[in-house]
């Protein structure tokens, strides 16, 4: 089984998107083939300087090393250093309605916001088919927002095979250059709570993040938004944002003894925030140290990116050669 996935180098990663994605990579690790990527061509599209550029796409590699993805286990790669990428979105592209694109929910927020929209905001969908399709992937994990994405997906397949390979079968998926992935929708990870109880978003700058300095993790977890019951009075566990991120950390006999504290009263919400940035630091710390020691090995992390892309490559030119052999460019 080949499983593949992508985050996109946009910014520096949260708790949402460790408890929501990320983890689900490395817990799959050991189940199949993993091609885990930077997807550095979708983040150009948003991050519009070199330097940034550069510093966010090695910064998701770190991330992924010091969290714990293995690159003895899993080919860890840059999206745009596999160029195949780039043609197969373009011949996929060929076969795209624009209706299916106009439809998209990225495209439809932008232009509902009034924003500029630009073709690489239009055509993403078109490069995240060909980034899944590029490896014959079997599995893809993703977050439930991307769902739109992965049906769009498997349709240019289907259109792609339909079109070009006289023995595809719409019916079992068989006989087609192109495989048919399937999507494994996270659906049981709850949406992560942010320091003011909406979903934990860059945009809503409400996060916790798991690689920033020891200072300012505090200062996230300090920030938290409660109510004003003084800390004498019993306190609701299940309205609370902190119990919420506690959630996360605690196992279940933990959990059970910090809500009866909250419910007898006597504990503050400062109380249960030191509680909440311990766990943070028993959970995160291995991985932040790691981190910072790798940020000291830079070509380390280069050459790992480098070898992660000529065995991506590999198997992105076979596929791609049959692609083109398919439609007859070669
Ligand atoms: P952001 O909302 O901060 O911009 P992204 O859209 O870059 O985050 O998220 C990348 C992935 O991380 C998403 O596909 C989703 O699976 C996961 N994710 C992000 N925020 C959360 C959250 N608050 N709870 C659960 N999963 C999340
Ligand atoms: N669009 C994904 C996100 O925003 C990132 C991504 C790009 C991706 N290409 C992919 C995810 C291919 C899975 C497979 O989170």
């Amino acid at each position: 089984m080949r499983i593949l996935s992508g985050v996109k180098s946009t910014g520096r990663p949260h708790l949402g998107n460790y408890f929501g994605a990320i983890r689900q990579f490395i817990g799959l690790q050991p189940k199949g083939e993993g091609y885990y990527f930077v997807a550095d061509l979708h983040a150009l599209d948003t991050v519009r300087d070199a330097d940034t550029m550069r510093d966010l796409s090695l910064g998701v590699a770190l991330d992924y090393l010091a969290l714990g993805l293995d690159p003895a286990q899993c080919t860890l790669f840059k999206q745009s250093d596999v160029p195949e990428v780039s043609e197969l979105m373009w011949i996929l592209g060929t076969v795209t309605p624009m209706g299916q694109l106009q439809r998209a929910h990225g495209y439809k927020d932008a232009v509902a916001k009034g924003k500029d929209v630009d073709f690489g905001l239009f055509s993403y969908p078109v490069l995240m088919a060909a980034d899944i399709l590029l490896y014959r992937s079997d599995v893809v994990p993703v977050g439930k927002d991307q769902a739109q994405h992965l049906e769009l997906t498997r349709d240019l397949a289907v259109k792609f095979n339909m079109t070009y390979c006289k023995d595809f079968d719409p019916e079992t998926g068989e006989g087609g250059a192109l495989k048919l992935p399937e999507s494994m929708i996270l659906e049981d990870v709850a949406v992560v709570p942010g320091t003011d109880g909406r979903k934990m978003s860059k945009s809503y700058d409400n996060t916790i993040k798991l690689f920033d300095t020891d200072k300012q993790i505090k200062k996230s977890i300090m920030r938290i938004v409660t109510d004003s019951t003084p800390v004498e009075h019993p306190k609701d566990p299940d309205s609370c944002n902190v119990y919420a991120l506690l959630k996360l950390f605690c196992d279940e006999a933990e959990l059970a003894e910090v809500a009866a504290r909250y419910r007898a009263g006597g504990t503050g919400y400062g109380d249960f925030k030191k509680l909440l940035l311990e766990r943070f630091h028993d959970m995160f710390g291995a991985a932040r140290a790691r981190r910072a020691e790798l940020e000291q090995d830079p070509d380390y992390v280069r050459d790992v990116l480098a070898q992660g892309a000529a065995h991506a490559r590999q198997t992105a030119r076979a596929v791609l050669d049959d692609v083109q052999e398919a439609c007859g460019l070669r």
